[in-house]
């Protein structure tokens, strides 16, 4: 069967109001230059309290309605066919203008096809196209002071919002995301891409916080990840990952709320979750859009003609 009924949701049951704003960053140049500086420098920029604590709780709210909201009965057999991973690949393919749920590997009874354990704690993560479909996290995404971020820090003069992924990071089963490069998964010529993650809830190294090794972007995205032509599917370019240094690696401890703005070629990564607390995260990607900046046929991210990517206010 196919997997392509995921964009009508429910109305939002939940409103941002007055407590739920941003931080308002300052507006002196002094510290948007040591802003931009530090994420030159260092490849990665954090900001804590970004978001309050009424605000990450509205987000996992409106996450766990969405999930409840989600009609199960057209996605078990993503995982039940004998075609996994081909229907795998449809299905992540697909995602780039939809709400998609990814499950954790283990999710499902492999006789029975029925959940292991409760829905809300067998996801692993919700792509990626919510910033766009879901008039809260579209409310959180477009807002002047992330586009201030993307192009005085970023660097970039037309941030189009790429993609969105709401991130689960289960208790105990929350799998780890190996080394990599932003630039590797949405490529554009030259290079754009920046990163910004939310932490939704407290991150510890027990509960798989981000790690960050900094000044690795200045080694630039050794790979890339790309549709195959006929043969269907994705690959990476070249194969082998790498083979980063990751001995100076660094734990991002940071408290929900707190943002990250991650550099194209910053070499990050996340380890298990071994605690009894899950680690939910935001992420969107924003990508160049002005004249001289292309986004190639085969990125594995696509978006339907009709719904092109927005750009930050
Ligand atoms: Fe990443």
């Amino acid at each position: 069967m196919t997997t392509t009924s995921t964009t009508a949701i429910a109305p939002p049951t939940l409103a941002l109001d007055n407590g739920n704003k941003e931080l308002q960053l300052t507006d002196d140049p002094e510290v948007w230059e040591d802003y931009r500086r530090r994420f030159e420098t260092e490849g990665y920029l954090v900001l804590e309290g970004y978001w309050s604590r009424a605000t990450c709780a509205a987000l996992r709210g409106r996450m766990n309605a969405l999930i409840q909201e989600f009609d199960l009965a057209a996605h078990r057999s993503v995982f039940s066919t004998d075609e996994q991973s081909r229907t795998s690949d449809d299905y992540f393919l697909g995602s780039g203008d939809k709400i998609r749920f990814f499950w954790e590997a283990d999710a499902f009874d492999k006789e029975t096809g029925a959940f292991r354990q409760p829905r809300a704690a067998s996801i692993n993560k919700v792509g990626h196209a919510l910033h766009d479909l879901d008039p809260i996290f579209q409310q959180i995404t477009y807002t002047p002071q992330i586009g201030k971020l993307a192009r005085a820090v970023g660097g970039l003069s037309v941030p189009l919002v790429a993609q969105s992924m709401y991130i689960f990071k289960q208790p105990r089963i929350g799998g780890k995301v190996g080394a990599h490069q932003d630039g590797t998964f949405l490529y554009t010529e030259p290079q754009s891409v920046v990163g910004f993650w939310w932490a939704l809830e407290d991150c510890t190294m027990t509960n798989g916080c981000l790690w960050a090794v900094p000044g690795s972007h200045k080694g630039g995205v050794t790979r890339r990840f790309r549709r195959r032509g006929e043969e269907g599917g994705t690959e990476f370019v070249p194969a082998a990952a790498g083979g980063w240094d990751l001995e100076g690696g660094l734990p991002l401890e940071v408290k929900a709320g707190s943002l990250v703005l991650l550099h194209h070629a910053l070499v990050h990564y996340s380890l298990e979750n071994l605690s009894a607390a899950s680690r939910h995260a935001f992420s969107v990607h924003v990508v160049e859009g002005g004249e001289g900046t292309s986004y190639p046929e085969d990125n594995w991210l696509q978006r339907a003609p009709e719904m092109p990517f927005q750009m930050l206010p």
